[in-house]
């Protein structure tokens, strides 16, 4: 079973996959922090974010790099969304992800084009949304917890770009599958958001079983 989770920053999709990740016993990608580690070694090696090829020539990472912490920060995510509106950046990015979905026995993906692009044929897709409001408070309270002292406003205004720059790019753009199934989870709790995820998952496998 491959099932895809795409939707905006702080929408809760990297929650609710590593919760279907357990409730299916799936291996899980975030695919987000593929774009991040190309987005972190341009800033490392000075090169610039908006010339593509400076940004293809830092698709070669090392992996070990995936798990670094530094990933995480806003600065590197704002240098992601610039460096992922590329085309041979996501062409560099694209079997890898493709192989992970392929993989035997299924897979799950979180990130922006999954259902649209990476795994078109997904046995079940949802797109995870909430309001850009709720998405900055939520992003403010987890750096908070980290020590990180920024305005709420300004992380607002950061989602906001970055939402932008996602839907407007050609190549890709954050847009959810006509056959996914939409999960608003501004007003739900973490559990919930899990419990309606699964249901939705549940009721597109059926969907496909019965034909
Ligand atoms: O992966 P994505 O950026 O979409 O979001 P996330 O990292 O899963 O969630 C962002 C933050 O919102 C985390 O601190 C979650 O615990 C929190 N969250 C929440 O408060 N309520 C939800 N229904 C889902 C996530
Ligand atoms: O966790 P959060 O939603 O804040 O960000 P992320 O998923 O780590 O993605 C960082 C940036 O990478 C996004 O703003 C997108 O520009 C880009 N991205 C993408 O273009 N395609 C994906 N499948 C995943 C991320």
């Amino acid at each position: 079973m491959i099932i895809a989770v795409d939707g905006p920053a702080a929408s809760g999709k990297g929650t609710i996959a590593r919760a279907l990740a357990r409730h299916y016993h799936l291996p899980h990608l975030d695919t987000g922090l593929l774009y991040r580690a190309v987005a972190a070694t341009v800033l490392r090696e000075d090169l610039k974010p908006e010339r593509e090829a400076d940004a293809v020539a830092s698709c070669g990472f090392d992996d070990l790099l995936l798990a670094d912490e530094y990933l995480r920060t806003d600065e590197v995510g704002q240098v992601a969304s610039v460096v992922s509106a590329h085309p041979l950046v996501r062409a560099a990015l694209l079997q890898r992800q493709k192989r992970f979905a392929l993989q035997p026995g299924g897979a799950i993906l979180d990130g922006r084009d999954i259902g649209t692009v990476i795994a078109p044929n997904a046995d079940a897709k949802l797109f995870v949304k909430a309001t850009p409001t709720i998405r900055a408070q939520r992003r403010h309270a987890e750096l908070k917890k980290h020590g990180v002292m920024v305005s709420l406003n300004k992380v607002l205004a950061d989602i906001r770009a970055r939402d932008e720059r996602d839907t407007k790019r050609s190549e890709a753009p954050l847009l959810a599958a006509p056959d996914a199934a939409v999960l608003d989870t501004s007003f739900l709790s973490i559990e919930s958001a899990v419990q309606k995820a699964i249901e939705f998952v549940e009721k597109q496998r059926a969907a496909r079983a019965t034909g």
